[in-house]
């Protein structure tokens, strides 16, 4: 089992911000459903199996259906807690990621953030028995959580700048219409590409690229596979590229009021869909490494 990331690892003095404005961080729902989908091609049969018995029943059998769940109930009062663990921006300018420097919520506490949950969660899932017996976590909501926050890592602007929020305080125009720089990144590309390319209609989209995962990026596929034994390592190597493509692309070309159209949209979709892939294959490693039965017996 890889090691975890206790707090004490981390140096320094607590990071407290003045920032304490919520934001609303999240791939949009295509951008969920997709990975969720697209990682389902991937699974291992002892994956499956133990998804479709802790979905819960308004899933039926559907993974892709509840990714979205993590973003309806972190605006409830029940869950307002999960609200920080959807992303962690890191200082301003700064292209990599550094788990001790970077993760933390909104008011500062440390081990609050996208990357520690992805842990939190996939160790949750490891007491997974296999039969019915009673775990002392709800292991359908670890599920969520867990589908959910490896696709968020692939957001770039999940891993966006503190100062401006990860992009949601970067107003701007999106063919015309106000949004922020955040939203294009979690829904606008997407939508735009189903309006334009695929008939309005997401399945088409996941085919197309699940097409692109079997064919030209086979090889790439098989690299994004590799990851996923160590959680910790593989999911701070996500978080990192995410931040350097938020870098090089989501903050480049780009001015506060300002309008956005084909010249940026077109040249980030193949970004934005890449990510969509490399999410769903990682959460399929992922699952594929939590219910690997010589994990479960080694626990036994
Ligand atoms: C870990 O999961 C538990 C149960 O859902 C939750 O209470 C806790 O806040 C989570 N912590 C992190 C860092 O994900
Ligand atoms: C586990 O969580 C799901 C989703 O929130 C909920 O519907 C279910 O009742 C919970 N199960 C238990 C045993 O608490
Ligand atoms: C997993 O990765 C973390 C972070 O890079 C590292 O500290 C830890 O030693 C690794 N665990 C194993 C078992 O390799
Ligand atoms: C930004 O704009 C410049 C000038 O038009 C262009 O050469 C460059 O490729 C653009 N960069 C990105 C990432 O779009």
């Amino acid at each position: 089992m890889e090691m975890g990331r206790p707090l004490v690892w981390c140096n320094g003095t607590l990071l407290l911000l003045l920032l304490s404005i919520p934001a609303v961080l999240c791939w949009g729902n295509e951008g969920h459903y997709a990975v969720c989908k697209l990682a389902e091609a991937y699974f291992s049969e002892d994956a499956l199996l133990a998804v479709r018995k802790l979905l819960p029943d308004s899933a039926e059998g559907n993974l892709a259906s509840v990714c979205t769940w993590p973003d309806v109930v972190k605006r409830g009062p029940a869950y307002s807690w999960s609200y920080d663990l959807h992303f962690a921006d890191t200082p301003d300018y700064k292209c990599n990621y550094e788990y001790c420097r970077d993760c933390h919520d909104s008011s500062g506490i440390k081990g609050r953030c996208v990357t520690a949950a992805i842990y939190n969660y996939t160790k949750q899932l490891r007491s997974y028995a296999g039969d019915d017996s009673v775990s002392k976590y709800n292991l359908s909501e670890a599920l969520m959580f867990l589908s959910h926050f490896v696709g968020d890592t692939h957001q770039p602007l999940h891993l966006g700048f503190v100062g401006d929020l990860g992009g949601n305080k970067i107003k701007l125009r999106w063919y015309g219409t106000e949004t922020n720089l955040h939203h294009v990144w979690d829904d606008k590309i997407i939508l735009s590409a189903m309006k334009r390319f695929y008939n309005s209609d997401l399945s088409t989209m996941i085919q197309v690229i699940q097409e692109k995962m079997t064919d030209v990026w086979s090889n790439d596929v098989a690299t994004w596979k590799q990851c996923g034994h160590n959680i910790t390592a593989c999911t701070e190597r996500y978080a990192s590229e995410s931040v350097s493509l938020a870098c090089k692309f989501a903050y480049t070309n780009i001015t506060a009021g300002g309008n956005l159209e084909d010249e940026y949209f077109l040249t980030r979709l193949p970004v934005v869909e890449r990510r969509l892939a490399q999410g769903g294959v990682r959460l399929a490693s992922t699952l594929n490494s939590i219910f690997a039965p010589h994990k479960r017996i080694a626990q036994a």
